[in-house]
């Protein structure tokens, strides 16, 4: 953000959205509850990485730059990136109930803070708000871009919970369809909504689209790669804990094409003793973590590659770095 407030007054208004979109979050997020606010407050606490809303406000400025060629923001798109937060942040405080894990964002998880039932309902409480704060916008368009992000990441999140497949050339088919609905969806439907309240053409509208889609499914192999190799403190919440929860993300299914025998470990979803230690293993003594890398390179050269359809601004360019600290990051 510090580094955006440098540059033009364009680029200002993205920070300063940035930087007033906490407080503007927690002003949406009133209740007579006491508690209730303050836990649905406390992840919006300024210090989490904001990449969905910083995607959101660059593809605002960058879409009105080529349709206006002036990059401001308006209300609505600053109302679907404060959305794109709150929805994100719903859905990590009830993924973090289904996960049993107890550091969020380097703190306490709200569960661990206030118990299960009443995590439950602080994330029901936020993506309520969230839903009356979308109504807002009076676009029925892009409430119904928003409502396919809901449904994809209940969907993910099951999938990602069923058992797999034996088949080996459809696990990898499958993991893509979760990963583009837990994590990339929220992306591309965002980007697309930003782009459609500046008016952009159906082309330039697929442009955004894909640039969410590739930039997130980027974003969420880099995470399943940092589960192997990061450490608590950098990432904020817990490591290697994806084996233990019985996830198959594309590190084990890369290592899977060199060892055949992992197969009924994922089938099993490393129930058994040892399967956890055996898997971790066969990952971190095959080219499997370097394929993921390369698969999320790929991933973000796509992304790049379609910011060429929109009109050169400085906007554009920040789309282009953001899409590049998605790859570098580690944390
Ligand atoms: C984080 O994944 C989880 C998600 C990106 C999506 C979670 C979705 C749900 C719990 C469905 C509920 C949906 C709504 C609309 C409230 P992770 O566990 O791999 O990441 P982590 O390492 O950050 O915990
Ligand atoms: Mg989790
Ligand atoms: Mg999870």
């Amino acid at each position: 953000i510090r580094a955006l407030s440098r540059t033009s007054s364009a680029s200002l208004e993205v920070a300063d959205c940035l930087k007033n979109l906490p407080s503007l979050i927690h002003s949406e997020l009133k209740s007579s509850n006491k508690e209730l606010e303050e836990s649905s407050h406390y992840l919006f606490d300024g210090r989490g990485k904001a990449i969905r809303p910083t995607m959101c406000l660059l593809m605002a400025a960058t879409a009105n730059c080529t349709s206006y060629k002036r990059s401001f923001i308006s209300p609505e798109q600053r109302t679907v990136a404060m959305v794109t937060e709150m929805i994100h942040t719903a859905t990590l405080i009830h993924d973090d109930v289904i996960d049993n894990a107890w550091i969020r964002r380097g703190k306490d998880s709200v569960n661990k803070k206030w118990g299960e039932r009443k995590a439950v309902l602080t994330g029901n409480f936020i993506l309520a708000e969230a839903s009356r704060v979308l109504s807002s916008t009076n676009h029925p368009q892009v409430i119904d871009l928003l409502s396919n992000v809901l449904e994809d990441l209940v969907r993910g999140e099951v999938m990602q919970l069923d058992a797999y497949s034996d088949n080996k050339d459809i696990l990898f088919e499958q993991y893509l369809q979760k990963t583009f609905k837990k994590t990339a969806s929220l992306m591309a439907y965002s980007c697309q909504s930003v782009a459609l309240l500046s008016g952009l053409n159906d082309e330039k509208l697929t442009a955004a689209f894909q640039y969410g889609k590739n930039s997130g499914l980027a974003f969420q192999i880099i995470d399943d790669v940092l589960d192997f190799q990061a450490s608590q403190s950098t990432f904020g919440k817990p490591v290697s804990v994806d084996l233990k929860l019985g996830l198959a993300t594309a590190p084990v299914l890369y290592a899977l094409e060199e060892r055949p025998e992992l197969l009924k470990l994922i089938k099993r979803q490393f129930k058994e003793k040892g399967d956890v230690e055996y898997a971790l293993a066969a990952v971190l003594d095959s080219s499997a973590l370097e394929k993921s890398l390369s698969l999320a390179r790929q991933y973000a050269g796509n992304a790049v590659g379609v910011l060429a359809q929109f009109s050169d601004c400085e906007e554009k360019y920040k789309l282009h770095s953001l899409t590049n600290d998605i790859i570098q990051r580690q944390k």
